[in-house]
């Protein structure tokens, strides 16, 4: 749980940021149609839960900053009956004023017209660029005077890089449930028949144990279907010698999780399989041990390319110099994406990778990030020797860096051929026991 007191914490820091006398507006997310009148269940915008905490929709934060006084004022829906009788029970004003440390809650109706009093002697407008149009057309009709639209969604992405002591408990729960999900997969793969019936198991297990969702469509993905990237479909039928790679995490309070597992369906590695297995997860390894504060993304993408280049060499997948290799960038036909990216309340958290002089953020304590490589070798590819044709492996876990250099926070989820081997020999009775 995060505390009222670290939202209005973080509130009064971003305060500081803003010019004086300016106004930011940070808005609900807008709910999205599924077909026709049905909708997806409903998600917080990331940077207005970051902000407030508050899950409704139909809701606004927005900050006035005098010379230096600033103040923060919560709008939320207003309580209506027929409306929660359909779509759930509302906070309400008068919750809202007990529950959150704002300087005041108004009804979301009335936005427009305390907008224009908040901006009435303002200079400058803070929002997010990537706000709908028709609400930025409203915000901006509503300002004739200002001099300067500023992006407030850049402020508070830089602000959630680091993450604080009650983050990373959440990011740590849940990865104890995703740790739970792959490893009840690595039992219980080689009972079922289909992609989605694993992906139904292992989503069972994230509500089982109190994570509401998914913090990204999963991707269980048998043999050729790994080496497409962003496979979701997962309608294919688990063949007996092949590997799965499951990409799936739960997301946790609004925190995300995000693993990837590569496994064999019928609980052993072939000789070809482990050799390009244990090659990623050395790689793997090594490029976690490289990361401590002050290190730059670019110096682990570089290393990682580095490495899998000459362990293909090593494998016979690709043949010449590897400095030749590199510099022609023939790696990259079998190793298309980075080395890893920022985690938190998104899976791809949308905290920058640059400062504002164009200059890479290099690592601090605090920040999580992903780190995953991943070799792909399309089963149609001729340049690749027969045995490894149709394999995609992809190892992946979540880091924390610390002032020492860094935490694995999914350590514990086997990725060890013999750990995997173990669970999967494991196996329970039947396929019912994966819903128990
Ligand atoms: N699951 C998305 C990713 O690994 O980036
Ligand atoms: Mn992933
Ligand atoms: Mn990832």
């Amino acid at each position: 749980m995060i505390s009222e007191r670290e939202y209005r914490k973080r509130r009064t820091r971003l305060g500081r940021k803003l010019k004086p006398y300016s106004v930011g507006v940070l808005f609900s997310a807008t709910p999205k149609i599924r077909s026709n009148d049905t909708e997806y269940p409903y998600r917080q915008n990331s940077n207005f839960y970051y902000m407030s905490g508050f899950t409704e929709d139909n809701a606004a934060l927005v900050f006035v900053k005098e010379a230096k006084n600033f103040k923060t004022y919560l709008f939320v829906a207003q309580k209506d009956k027929t409306q929660e009788l359909w779509h759930g029970q509302r906070l309400g004003t008068d919750k809202a004023k007990e529950r959150f440390l704002v300087d005041d809650v108004f009804e979301f109706t009335t936005f427009n017209e305390k907008f224009k009093e908040f901006v009435i002697d303002k200079h400058h407008i803070y929002y997010d660029f990537k706000l709908d149009y028709s609400k930025v057309k409203l915000l901006k009709r509503r300002s004739e005077n200002i001099l300067s639209f500023e992006n407030l969604a850049h402020i508070v992405e830089r602000m959630r890089l680091i993450k604080s002591k009650s983050e990373i408990k959440l990011i740590k729960k849940a990865l104890s449930i995703t740790k739970k999900a792959h490893h009840k997969a690595m039992k219980t793969a080689q009972k079922l028949q289909y992609e989605y019936q694993l992906q139904a198991g292992i989503e069972y297990i994230f509500k089982k144990y109190g994570a509401y969702s998914d913090a990204y469509t999963s991707i269980v993905a048998c043999g050729n279907s790994a080496n497409t990237l962003h496979y979701i479909n997962n309608d294919k039928k688990l063949k007996e010698g092949e590997l799965i790679l499951i990409d799936a995490g739960c997301e946790y309070e609004y925190y995300a999780s995000d693993i990837t597992r590569t496994i064999p369906v019928s609980k052993k590695f072939t000789k070809a399989q482990a050799e390009v297995y244990v090659m990623v997860l050395d790689v793997q390894k090594e490029i976690i041990g490289m990361i401590r504060p002050n290190i730059l993304r670019s110096d682990l993408q570089k290393k990682s390319e580095e490495l899998l280049c000459r362990g293909m060499v090593d494998l016979g997948i690709l043949e010449g110099e590897v400095k030749t290799l590199l510099k022609e960038k023939a790696h990259k036909k079998y190793y298309p994406h980075g080395i890893g990216h920022w985690m938190g309340l998104d899976v791809h958290d949308e905290c920058p990778y640059k400062k504002l002089n164009g200059k890479e953020i290099p690592l601090q304590a605090g920040m999580i990030l992903t780190i995953e490589p991943g070799i792909y070798l399309d089963k149609e590819d001729e340049n690749i020797p027969k045995k490894y044709r149709g394999l995609g492996i992809r190892i992946e876990d979540d880091i924390l860096v610390t002032k020492e250099g860094c935490e694995n926070l999914s350590c514990k989820i086997a990725k060890e051929i013999n750990e995997i081997t173990r669970k999967s020999s494991s196996s329970p009775l039947n396929s019912f026991s994966l819903l128990r």
